[in-house]
């Protein structure tokens, strides 16, 4: 006789805290496509969704990578061209005291890498707020409080240096610093990374300076790229710089991302070393794909101009739209392809964003999904669509607010 299982598996409970609203509100968007309705989806930064392409020499390399038989594992921490090139690029970022390099399954797998090999239960670690969700998932897995520092809307979303002063406990053992920032799209002056740096010395933190975006700056031209890497203002500091293929070089499916480790070698080395371990116990990043790496990163950056031409003028746009929309206003972005207005609406900004996909199928995300100072209430934009698409999803969203808000 068969053997049925009666009781349910549940799912561990300290997942009740995991929350990535960005794909929650996909399957929203799912059940209205599903009725027959075209949605416009400017939910999810995925380059590839729209009219970006990988570069063609980028494709080419991993391509002859297969031919040739890169299909196995790789080492560890990645193959040498590979972190030689990610080396080199940092070089020219600024960025001495390089103490190690390593590639991961995007900068999603650094990010779970880097933080489960620093925290000890009871610890903290600061993540700005509003934030990219992420952080806070991994730190929910790891069991690991939130200790948020706000984003100071005020001042063009420029991390609150107050506020992290105010955060700091003794268990607090490290920053994340999102830059150019992802929802807001805001970069961060020099003047702030040496005050943060400061910060971090006085209480022996590391840095995680998340700069995935760093060369889809958008303010001044393609020549004058006023993007400041952290680890270049620090060099005494530990800092592990995360970078990848997914958003400056357009291959989000290949998984490709890293790590730059920097600071002072006495200071940081006992944390490589657990680092390390979790890399050699996920066995390796994806191997064909790393050989791009060298390719992008040394070869033709001709993308970028056509890029960054493109989101500046649907960043411009999206400006517009907002400062011509009543109850809308928004800061500026000055990098990514991210834009995070704030909304005066009588009612939660989840409950604005999931109307307006079921009764105008325009998918953006709720700032509740990213936190955000309490009594207020954004949305996030991702202007990655063509001026055509976005035309008409912000004329979308004025009827919406219109016919909902009066
Ligand atoms: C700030 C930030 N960090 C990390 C990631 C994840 O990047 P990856 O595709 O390399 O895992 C994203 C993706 O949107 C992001 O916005």
């Amino acid at each position: 006789m068969p053997v049925t299982q009666l009781r349910e598996i549940a799912p561990a409970a300290r997942l009740e805290n995991v929350r990535y609203a960005i794909r929650d509100l996909a399957c929203i968007a799912d059940e209205v496509a599903r009725q027959g309705h075209k949605i416009l989806p400017l939910n999810i930064g995925d380059p590839l969704n729209f009219d970006f392409q990988t570069p063609a020499h980028m494709i080419e390399a991993v391509y002859q990578a297969m031919r040739n038989g890169k299909n196995g594992y790789s080492s560890s921490s990645g193959i040498a061209p590979a972190l030689e090139a990610i080396r080199g690029e940092a070089a020219r970022k600024g960025i001495t005291n390089i103490q190690d390099v390593f590639v991961t399954s995007g900068v999603s797998e650094t990010v779970d890498i880097c933080l489960t090999a620093l925290l000890n239960p009871g610890d903290n670690l600061l993540t700005p707020c509003p934030d990219y969700p992420l952080y806070s998932a991994v730190l929910a897995k790891l069991e690991i409080g939130l200790n948020t520092y706000y984003l100071n809307e005020e001042d063009g979303w420029q991390p609150d240096l107050d506020d992290i002063k105010k955060k700091i406990t003794p268990r607090t053992r490290g920053i994340v610093l999102i830059n150019p920032n992802n929802p807001t799209g805001s970069v961060c002056s020099r003047k702030m990374l040496e005050q943060i740096a400061e910060l971090a010395r006085q209480h022996n933190l590391i840095v995680f300076a998340d700069e995935i975006y760093d060369k889809l700056i958008i303010d001044g031209g393609a020549e004058n790229d006023p993007h400041v890497a952290m680890a270049a203002v620090a060099p005494d500091v530990p800092v592990i710089t995360f970078g990848g293929l997914s958003k400056n070089y357009l291959a989000p499916g290949w998984r490709i991302g890293w790590g730059v480790a920097s600071g002072e070698a006495s200071v940081i080395k006992p944390y490589l070393e657990g680092v390390n371990k979790l890399l050699r116990s996920r066995l390796c990043a994806n191997h064909p794909e790393q050989y791009a790496i060298k390719p992008a990163l040394e070869g033709p950056q001709d993308h970028l101009i056509e890029v960054k031409r493109k989101l500046r003028s649907r960043r411009d746009l999206t400006m517009k739209w907002c400062a011509e929309t009543k109850r809308v206003s928004c800061v500026a972005p000055r990098g990514a392809f991210y834009a995070y207005p704030t909304i005066d609406i009588p009612e939660g900004d989840d409950v604005f964003v999931t109307e307006l996909i079921r009764q105008k199928y325009v998918t953006v995300v709720h700032g509740s999904g990213f936190g955000q100072r309490p009594g207020t209430k954004h949305f996030r934009i991702v202007f990655l669509p063509d001026e055509k698409t976005l035309a008409t999803a912000y004329a979308a969203i004025g009827d919406f607010m219109r016919e909902r808000y009066k």
